[in-house]
């Protein structure tokens, strides 16, 4: 695994922007897995930026999210699918057709599982972002998902709960279950761009890229990927200086 160390969460964005633009640029068909949370923000920004300023084209882009809460739509401002039009998709000048997201309502889960599964192998991805939960987890693969996973709906743990909680306005409207893409989708990407800010991630950071590769910290799995990048800045890799 590729590492480095930002000063700060700017400059993680820029280098993690330059990673996105430059599989945009080499391939204007390109498959790009996108991420949740607050990680990418600034990376997202960085790309609406340079569409608006430069005229980087997403026209025949494709995206897979890796992950929606059970429950929640696009009418609902906590969605993934929301969030993503809201801090990207709806600013650059991608068909939102072309955008795809595991269905958080759905009725039959197991159903859209294997909907969403068959729609990732039909379109492999040439570039999969990720942010990393405090725990070790990457999309909604908690500790102890198994590495050959695939997409499916999870539990989520009390400690992601909590941590997702500051998003919504209370803690009983977080979701208790998500559609969520398998680790072995996530590996099945050709290179994995993984970024990671804050004090609050330095042991998983440490865990990820120094520890032992085991379930219990399912990021782990990423050393055995052939190109995967992590960016952290200087709080987030505190302990693997
Ligand atoms: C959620 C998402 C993950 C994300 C994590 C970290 O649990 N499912 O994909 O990486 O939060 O979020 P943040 O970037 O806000 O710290």
């Amino acid at each position: 695994m590729k590492v480095i160390i930002c000063k700060n969460y700017d400059e993680m964005s820029q280098k993690a922007f330059e990673i996105m633009k430059e599989v945009v640029i080499n391939n204007p068909r390109a498959v790009l897995g996108l991420a949740t949370g607050t990680t990418p923000i600034g990376l997202y920004q960085k790309m609406i930026k340079d569409h608006k300023e430069n005229g980087t084209s997403y026209k025949n882009i494709r995206t897979a999210n890796l992950d929606e809460y059970k429950g929640l739509g696009l009418e609902s401002d906590q969605s993934y699918i929301y969030f993503m039009r809201d801090n990207l998709l709806s600013h650059i000048d991608i068909d939102l057709n072309n955008t795809h997201f595991a269905n958080g309502l759905a009725e039959d889960g197991d159903k859209e599982c294997e909907r969403y599964n068959a729609l990732l192998e039909q379109m492999p991805r040439d570039i999969q972002l990720l942010g990393l939960g405090s725990n070790g987890h990457i999309a909604f693969n908690e500790p102890n998902t198994p590495f050959d996973s695939q997409t499916h709906l999870v539990d989520l743990t009390e400690s992601t709960i909590k941590d997702n909680a500051r998003l919504f306005n209370s803690i009983d409207e977080v979701p208790r279950q998500a559609f969520t893409m398998g680790l072995k989708n996530i590996m099945d990407a050709k290179k994995i761009l993984i970024i990671a800010n804050g004090k609050n991630k330095a042991q998983a950071v440490y865990n990820t890229v120094k520890g032992e590769v085991t379930e219990l910290v399912p990021a782990s799995i990423l050393q055995l990927h052939k190109d995967c990048t992590l960016i952290v800045d200087e709080d987030a890799g505190a302990l693997i200086k």
